[in-house]
């Protein structure tokens, strides 16, 4: 049995027998799920200071405190509603939004939400063995509080499923703690989400870029005419904005002291011989995790996001911040490929959504490149690092069946083959880095040789607080 007090909420879980029934089914299969697919060596003992979100009140919707991870409360939480909340955008807008989904609308709803659901397990998996190699406690920390929180998300979608889809959305939930990050046999939905994470670096690039493109994703369905997955996807961005804060802060640090160690070595000197992680490497990784973001947004040209928009499922990011919500008559400009060629067309905004989503998801990136940058100038360098070109290394969408280069040239087949890990990672950056990273370092106050230490510690302790509590 699960009382529903150990499931903090705002759903009025307790009155609810039917849906306390089904988590009590679900619930134990999640545990069982946390402690095989979770972080791994840190299921038993380990003590971690995390926030759990106990209400939706904005002044104070967390609580601080030492858990045991597979003993976190997860909760689930929908942002207050919005009185006399009307649709929109699209073909419906106007009406009045919905509270139960609509019949004709039931399966690509369900297809959103075990998209979305799909994602936050996943990633839990692709991180679970980063704690073995941390940086500080401090990281370990912030690693943690991501992959609890990515796990209540999981429960948001699981909530949505078991409350509106019936004995189908039962199924989907089951699902989604069967499917494995990486399983060849059963893998996850979407591609980013079955690379593995195995270095620190390549745990700040996606909590810098992956992260953001869950928050292009719950921006977009928050304005959602189904008012639950509206409700449910506005708390969960809440809680986004600190993944994607400790993936700016994390590359931050390490520029940081790259700068230092720069500096070091002389200006032509290399700082890998001082331990540390070169501009080239960084900026291989920003082309990876940028470029597998961007196709986690979807065709270029996409019938399903017209229809999706049309019925009111899935809006853009700020949609008031538009003039027109309806959307019939706009025309969008595209780079189209052409028999092999490039040409800008004009084509039916509704059917570039996902293009018009790619957008403001790329400006979000570039203010935090920009916000980077300025670590290079304080320093005195004059090297920068920029995003790549949005045709670069893209493996869906248009762009996918052609090679561009990071400025967006075109490139043929043999000359990428040649020169990709001028631009990607290769074998061997990936040894270089797990090399400097193959001891944790778990003493309060340390940090590994190639990061600098924060500004400031978590919800006011300082930088040298026991964030984990390593020892029996
Ligand atoms: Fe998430
Ligand atoms: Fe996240």
């Amino acid at each position: 049995m699960i009382s529903a007090e150990r499931i903090p909420n705002n759903v009025g879980l307790s009155s609810n027998k039917r849906l306390q029934r089904a988590l009590e089914h679900w619930q134990p299969k999640y545990i069982q799920w946390w402690k095989d697919m979770g972080p791994q060596g840190f299921q038993d003992y380990h003590q971690v200071y995390v926030r759990t979100a106990v209400s939706v009140d904005p002044s104070g919707w967390a609580h601080f405190e030492y858990v045991k991870l597979p003993e976190y409360r997860w909760g689930i939480f929908l942002a207050d509603p919005v009185h006399d909340r009307r649709i929109g955008f699209g073909d419906f807008m106007g009406n009045p939004v919905w509270q139960e989904v609509p019949g004709e609308f039931r399966n690509q709803l369900r297809r959103l939400v075990v998209t979305q659901g799909d994602t936050e397990p996943a990633s839990v998996e692709q991180q679970r063995w980063l704690g073995q190699r941390c940086p500080s406690l401090y990281d370990l920390r912030n690693l943690f509080q991501v992959n609890v929180e990515e796990g209540r998300h999981l429960w948001a979608m699981v909530y949505l499923l078991h409350s509106y889809f019936g004995r189908d959305g039962r199924d989907e939930a089951e699902e989604l703690l069967e499917r494995q990050s990486g399983n060849r046999d059963k893998p996850r939905i979407l591609d980013a989400f079955n690379e593995p994470i195995e270095n620190w670096l390549d745990f700040f690039m996606f909590t810098m870029f992956t992260d953001r493109d869950g928050k292009s994703q719950l921006l977009s369905l928050s304005e959602s005419s189904l008012d639950p997955l509206s409700r449910t996807t506005r708390f969960m961005l809440t809680e986004e904005a600190h993944h994607m804060f400790v993936g700016e802060t994390g590359i931050a640090r390490i520029l940081e002291r790259t700068c230092q160690l720069m500096k070091q070595a002389g200006f032509s000197g290399d700082v890998r011989a001082l331990g540390g992680i070169d501009l080239d490497t960084l900026q291989k990784f920003i082309n990876l995790w940028f470029s597998l973001s961007l196709d986690l947004h979807g065709n270029e040209v996409s019938t399903n996001a017209a229809s999706y928009f049309a019925n009111g499922l899935k809006g853009r990011a700020y949609e008031d911040k538009w003039d027109d919500h309806r959307v019939t008559e706009a025309m969008y400009e595209l780079e189209m490929l052409a028999e092999g060629k490039l040409e800008r067309r004009h084509i039916p905004m509704r059917t570039a959504m996902n293009e018009v989503l790619r957008d403001w998801y790329v400006g979000d990136c570039l203010a935090g490149v920009t916000r980077w940058n300025k670590i290079l100038e304080r320093h005195g360098f004059s090297d920068r690092l920029r995003l790549p070109d949005r045709k670069f290394n893209r493996g869906i969408g248009m762009y996918s069946s052609v090679h561009f280069d990071p400025h967006g040239h075109q490139l043929s087949d043999a000359e990428w083959t040649r020169r990709k890990h001028e631009w990607l990672p290769a074998p061997e950056d990936r040894e270089y880095l797990l090399s400097i990273q193959a001891e944790p370092v778990y003493e309060p106050g340390k940090f590994a040789n190639y990061i600098a230490p924060p500004q400031r510690g978590v919800k006011g302790q300082p930088v040298n607080f026991e964030y984990v509590r390593t020892e029996l």
